[in-house]
């Protein structure tokens, strides 16, 4: 039985004052959901001190949106894993949609970063998704596995089993547009498939959490699909109230 992983993606959002409260509201509001699910937060890099002073011995962990292939030197504006791991984070997305997009990011430079994490002891939750195009032309699993290949090509198999990989259609993410349970599921047995393909033992152990409009609503049926081992909030990590109903489901 894969445990299931619940993630907010606070995008850049946030303030010292407001992520006090919101961090204080899902501590309070998690207790007795720790012993079946696994909580983390990913904020914007000037807020991991924070998370490490607010989150430490709690059952919410924390992590990064992004970091540099990199190790240190002359990149500015750059994150390094080694920083990431300085103030306590244990995951760090990469490949979101919008880094794809507005940064233009690869699916080669997306599975670098994966493994720069991975070997810094970080877990990266790579995300991959199809555009509503990709969608409209039925090249939905043709692009989802071009993007997952990279990673899978680069990551060395004795790794790969601490990838959390992220299913996350463009068309759905903050548009309120969610992909039905169907679809959702369809598109994580694929993915599942994928893995498989270089390791069964991994494919049948990795989380695949689905992201895209998830909200208290439409978490519980998300969620009960048999390939769907979490979610990936953005818009609904910004409310405790949300955050936590959609842990519960
Ligand atoms: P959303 O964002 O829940 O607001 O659609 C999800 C994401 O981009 O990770």
């Amino acid at each position: 039985m894969r445990r299931k992983l619940v993630i907010g993606n606070w995008k850049m959002n946030g303030s010292r004052a407001a992520n006090a409260e919101l961090l204080s509201g899902i501590v309070s509001g998690l207790k007795d959901v720790n012993d079946r699910a696994d909580c983390a937060v990913c904020v914007p890099a000037p807020y991991l001190a924070q998370c490490q002073q607010e989150l430490n011995a709690t059952p919410v962990a924390w992590g990064g949106q992004d970091l540099s292939i990199h190790a240190s030197g002359a990149y500015t504006g750059e994150v390094a894993a080694s920083m990431l791991v300085d103030f306590g984070a244990s995951y760090v997305l990469v490949g979101h949609s919008e880094r794809r997009a507005y940064h233009g990011e690869t699916s080669e430079l997306v599975a670098q970063k994966a493994v720069v994490a991975l070997a810094a002891g970080l877990i990266p939750v790579i995300c991959v998704g199809e555009t509503l195009a990709d969608r409209e032309a039925g090249n939905t699993e043709a692009v989802i596995c071009a993007q997952l290949q990279a990673a899978l090509e680069a990551i060395p198999a004795d790794r790969l089993a601490q990838v959390v990989l992220a299913y996350e259609p463009v068309w759905a993410i903050g548009t309120g547009k969610t992909a039905t349970p169907q679809m959702a599921q369809q598109a994580h047995h694929f993915l599942r498939g994928c893995v498989a393909q270089k390791s069964a033992d991994v494919a049948d152990k990795m989380r695949i959490l689905y992201g895209g409009s998830m909200k208290p609503d439409n978490a519980g049926e998300l969620l009960a699909q048999a390939d769907i081992d979490g979610g990936l909030i953005g818009g609904a990590a910004l409310k405790a109230a949300d955050f936590l109903a959609i842990i519960h489901a």
